[in-house]
């Protein structure tokens, strides 16, 4: 193989993904897996269903926000081994508790986020409170800095540059969460998940993440949990190298991914979001109270994608002086 060859295996994950990110002409999406298609004949031999482990009698449903176990519709994907797809297994009002989590309380002290380079946390608490989302003729200093809202990290937080995480960059991982994870983790197989870190990511129409694989983990043996809630995205899952062509695949809100098995070490990526394709998202706020209305109304042009983690080996309770420098 010559040097040639070799260059353009290694770009296959990018070519795709730029053919999902384009913008200038109508995107082609008939490659795409559409759970909301599953008897479609061209997702036939693509997909399975999953039987899942009904534990609810054991894990309560998590602050009351989702269906019953037996109502929860599951799916394999043959390309890409251990990858769980969950069909939003969420009530309305359930999708609505885990927005108004994402905006109005993740961002806040102790977690971290990306606002607290530009201000006090007093002014993340406060700004959803005057609702400056919805009634434009206000200072519109809050509504800025909502738009900048990008991550937040809980638990472990995830350090951008060194990508190792320490003992000395962990506050409490949000309890709500991890009873949330955990109930997905035991359906799927996974009852000893321990949810330890998460980024939140909050997508604009225009946002994509380009293609990485999550190996910050010094446990790798447990999935990644992955919620998405309002608008829907293409999602690339790909193999162990970037020559593995990536699967497409399209994830709405309330739908959660699991990456178990190899697929928890494979490259992925979100080249685009897509404007909902029915009434689902503006629905869920069709009938809401006013302090929902500015969660609503953001929602309506972002994409909020939580994605959880177990960091450490079974019953470990901290990290020991060697473990950060055991990942790369
Ligand atoms: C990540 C990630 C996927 C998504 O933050 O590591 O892969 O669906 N997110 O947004
Ligand atoms: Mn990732």
């Amino acid at each position: 193989m010559s040097d040639q060859d070799s260059v353009q295996d290694v770009d296959v994950f990018k070519n795709v993904f730029k053919f999902y990110k384009s913008r200038n002409k109508i995107i082609d999406l008939s490659d795409v897996i559409d759970f909301n298609e599953v008897d479609n004949t061209r997702h036939h031999d693509k997909i399975s269903t999953v039987n899942l482990k009904d534990n609810m009698d054991k894990v309560i449903s998590p602050e009351d926000t989702m269906k019953p176990i037996c109502e929860w519709e599951a799916y394999n994907v043959s390309a890409c081994p251990g990858f769980i797809f969950i069909k939003n297994p969420f009530t309305p009002a359930g999708q609505r508790y885990w927005i108004q989590q994402c905006l109005r309380y993740y961002p806040c002290k102790p977690n971290i986020s990306n606002l607290d380079a530009h201000v006090a946390p007093n002014s993340i608490d406060n700004m959803w409170t005057r609702s400056s989302y919805v009634d434009t003729h206000q200072n519109n200093s809050s509504k800025d800095l909502i738009d900048r809202l990008r991550w937040v990290t809980l638990g472990y937080h995830h350090n951008w540059d060194t990508k190792v995480y320490s003992e000395s960059m962990r506050t409490e991982f949000p309890p709500n969460l991890s009873r949330l994870s955990k109930a997905v983790a035991t359906a799927t197989g996974h009852d000893k998940f321990e949810a330890q870190a998460a980024i939140v990511n909050f997508y604009h129409m225009h946002s994509s993440l380009s293609g990485h694989t999550d190996h910050s983990e010094i446990h790798m043996e447990e999935p990644i949990i992955s919620f998405s809630f309002g608008q829907s995205a293409i999602f690339l899952l790909g193999g162990s190298t970037k020559a593995v062509p990536p699967v497409p695949i399209i994830l709405r809100s309330g739908d959660v991914a699991v990456m178990a098995g190899a697929s928890r070490s494979a490259y992925h990526a979100v080249p685009r979001i897509l404007p909902t394709d029915n009434c689902h998202v503006a629905d869920l706020y069709h009938d809401c109270t006013a302090a929902d209305e500015a969660f609503g109304k953001y929602i309506a042009s972002a994409r909020i994608n939580i994605n959880v983690r177990q960091v450490l080996p079974p019953g470990q309770k901290f990290m020991s002086s060697g473990d950060g420098s055991a990942t790369t």
